[in-house]
């Protein structure tokens, strides 16, 4: 039996620890890293893996990592993906998927937890880089549950201006954009990159591993 995206999402080990991921942060006051964000970067990685012309099961395995990314915060929010990736394996095991353990589609899966932060190295595969560019392309104000946390520090008034986010992918031009409106009000464009050139720098990283370019546009204003 192959290891499928409805498993994941419905299992009940893999919820509850996302769930008690939510609680915990929103009580620290810390932006939304659960359910509906692995969701997000499930959809997303498999998104762009579409509109690229990937197969089925490749896009249905960075929906699965998409989905696991953050898991590790259940540990603790420092080196999550690694321990993310040592959680899903233990996930794996209690669901008694033997083969799924050492083949290679579950190392791919390990693999693109583990490495969804190593912002100063390239994704290690296509799937690894869709999981990097669904995560750190989620900059929703909706992340952030009060008024309190939205002006907690500059990270979270980043995410607090952010209306829409969009990812659009043309498979022709070989190009993944990504299409934010900000709230000005809230937060300058200064502040947006002063807090978010890493995080744009990484996402042009893993689109160069798909073989595309990567665009940003804020409020209709090209700058990359
Ligand atoms: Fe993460
Ligand atoms: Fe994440």
């Amino acid at each position: 039996m192959l290891l499928s995206f409805k498993d994941i999402k419905n299992n009940e080990e893999v919820l509850t620890y996302l769930k008690y991921v939510d609680d915990y942060f929103a009580s620290i006051g810390y932006k939304e890293d659960g359910i509906v964000h692995a969701l997000y970067t499930a959809k997303r990685a498999e998104y762009i893996l579409k509109e690229l012309g990937y197969t089925k099961r490749i896009q249905e395995l960075a929906k699965i990592a998409g989905f696991l990314h953050d898991i590790g915060n259940i540990v603790s929010k420092r080196d999550h993906a690694q321990s993310g990736a040592v959680v899903a394996m233990h996930i794996f095991k209690n669901m008694k998927l033997e083969e799924e353990i050492y083949n290679s589609d579950a190392f791919e899966i390990f693999g693109a937890i583990g490495s969804h932060e190593d912002k100063k190295s390239l994704p290690p595969t296509d799937i690894a880089a869709a999981v990097v560019l669904g995560d750190k392309t989620d900059v929703r104000f909706q992340r952030l549950s009060s008024q309190e946390q939205r002006f907690k520090d500059i990270h979270s008034k980043v995410i607090a201006a952010c209306d829409v986010s969009k990812v659009e992918v043309s498979k022709k031009k070989m190009e993944i954009i990504l299409k934010l409106t900000i709230d000005t009000k809230i937060c300058s464009i200064m502040e947006y990159f002063e807090i978010f050139t890493k995080r744009t720098i990484y996402c042009s990283k893993a689109c160069s591993v798909l073989g595309c370019k990567f665009g940003l546009y804020i409020n209709g204003d090209k700058f990359l």
